[in-house]
């Protein structure tokens, strides 16, 4: 069905902004890669010359060992053999390191013709190279039921993939009607994601899945009970078997359920045409709405492939958002859950802004009901601004150009 072709790299999983990657004021879309050039050029010269050196050192050696004839087929050839290759790998891998900075400083300098490397925010890859029968595995297990206690809820029971990757609830209900802690964001695009969860507690897709299994709010279930049943399923026993060559079991249901959800691409949103060149893609006003949203500073939270997800920051920057709104509870103190650590208290991953007019509500919280609203609170709590109606509807108007097409295929 969905044989979709292009490989992800894991460059494009992984944005080059670390975790702690700190707010960075008006510095919109800083390059990572801008300082250390001086000191990659000139450890890339020392990691030259010590390999150099090496070489020549053990170049002479073996001259020397040669015309001492005679030590043959001692262990000393082979030993300096090994020590040359050492040194060779280690200039090798030490270069390698250092000409990864280089390499984007270089391609920063010889920017393309149409100022796409300038942008803090990049296109989505149009496809994706993925096994097509781990993604028709993985569908169905992100239907099924019978991954909850009592059968009656599936991933997709909050994640809804034929509309928006999520619901459009508050907080969503699991199992017996129970009310998450949260608001339910959206699987698309949550493979370009660096880390998962609104705190960031899972690494990966995977990872994350034992979580809804285990919530009671959520399937209130445990991996013996889904495997006992699923196990009864002649269907999943033969594309188990074929597939992964084993029984069904939760390791192969992880890869294929995280395989699925890396397939809920959005591309060729008409600001990622724009990206790629088709000046026509927007109008005047939505190229507006895009200049306001670098220059108020929203870019450097929201950047990269996914117009967010590749950093953690504080809800509440420059004014208090939580003392506003009133009782906090434990799931406000966001990234401190996961870490115990003092200052990630209020920190959340910022969230993709792709699709951002198809998912309301907004927030951790649910809280902003609309994305004016929204909008208008990261102005006053992210950056202390009052954006004019202008402005605000502007910025609203550019995020509705990152409004993808819908993953096919779902049945
Ligand atoms: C009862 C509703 C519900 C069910 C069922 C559910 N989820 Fe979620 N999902 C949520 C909520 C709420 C969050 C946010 C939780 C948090 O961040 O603490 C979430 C977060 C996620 C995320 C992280 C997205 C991001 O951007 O951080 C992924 C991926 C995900 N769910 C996949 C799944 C899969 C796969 C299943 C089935 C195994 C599933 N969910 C079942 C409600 C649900
Ligand atoms: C300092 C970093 C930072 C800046 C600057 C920033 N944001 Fe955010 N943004 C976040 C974080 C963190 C969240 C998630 C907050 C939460 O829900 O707890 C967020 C959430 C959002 C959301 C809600 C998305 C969703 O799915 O719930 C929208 C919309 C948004 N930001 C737009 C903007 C706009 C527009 C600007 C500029 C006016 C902006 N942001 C500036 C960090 C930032």
């Amino acid at each position: 069905m969905n044989d979709e072709s292009i490989s992800v790299t894991s460059s494009l999983i992984h944005p080059s902004h670390s975790a702690s990657a700190g707010f960075t004021g008006n510095a919109v879309g800083a390059s990572p890669s801008a300082i250390p050039r001086a000191a990659v050029l000139r450890f890339r010269c020392i990691s030259i010359r010590a390999a150099m050196r090496g070489l020549s050192l053990t170049a002479r050696l073996i001259s020397w060992r040669q015309s001492m004839h005679r030590i043959k087929r001692s262990l000393v050839p082979t030993l300096l053999f090994l020590a040359a290759f050492a040194a060779m790998a280690l200039g090798l891998s030490v270069l390698r390191k250092s000409g990864r900075p280089t390499g984007s400083v270089e391609a920063n300098e010889t920017a393309e013709p149409d100022g796409l490397e300038r942008e803090p925010i990049s296109p989505l890859p149009r496809t994706i190279e993925l096994d097509s029968r781990k993604v028709e595995l993985g569908r169905r297990l992100f239907h099924d039921k019978r991954l909850s206690a009592d059968n009656s809820v599936s991933c997709a029971t909050c994640h809804n993939v034929r509309e928006n990757g999520a619901d459009i609830k508050v907080r969503s209900a699991g199992m017996g009607g129970a009310l998450g802690d949260v608001n339910t964001p959206t699987v698309f695009n949550s493979g370009f994601s660096f880390r998962q969860f609104w705190d960031g507690r899972a690494e990966t897709l995977e990872d994350q899945i034992d979580e809804p299994i285990r919530h009671p709010a959520e399937m209130a279930t445990d991996w013996p009970q889904i495997l006992n049943k699923l196990q009864a399923d002649s269907e999943y026993v033969a594309a188990f078997s074929s597939i992964y060559a084993t029984k069904v079991e939760s390791r192969g249901i992880k890869d294929a359920i995280a395989t699925f959800e890396r397939s809920l691409i959005t591309p060729n949103s008409r600001f990622d045409r724009y990206l790629r060149g088709d000046s026509q893609a927007l109008t005047a006003e939505e190229k507006e709405g895009y200049r306001l949203f670098k220059e108020s500073g929203c870019s450097s939270c929201h950047q990269g492939v996914l117009v967010g997800g590749n950093m953690f920051e504080k809800l509440g920057i420059v004014r208090d958002y939580f003392a506003d709104r009133g009782h906090i509870t434990k799931f406000d103190f966001g990234r401190f859950n996961a870490t115990g650590v003092e200052e990630n208290r209020f920190e959340f991953k910022v969230p993709s802004l792709r699709n951002v007019a198809r998912t309301a509500p907004y927030f951790h919280d649910g809280s902003a009901r609309s994305l004016d609203e929204a909008v208008s609170v990261m102005a006053r709590y992210q950056l202390g601004r009052e954006l004019t109606a202008t402005e605000l509807h502007r910025i609203v108007q550019f995020l509705e150009t990152l409004t993808g097409k819908s993953p096919e295929g779902v049945p």
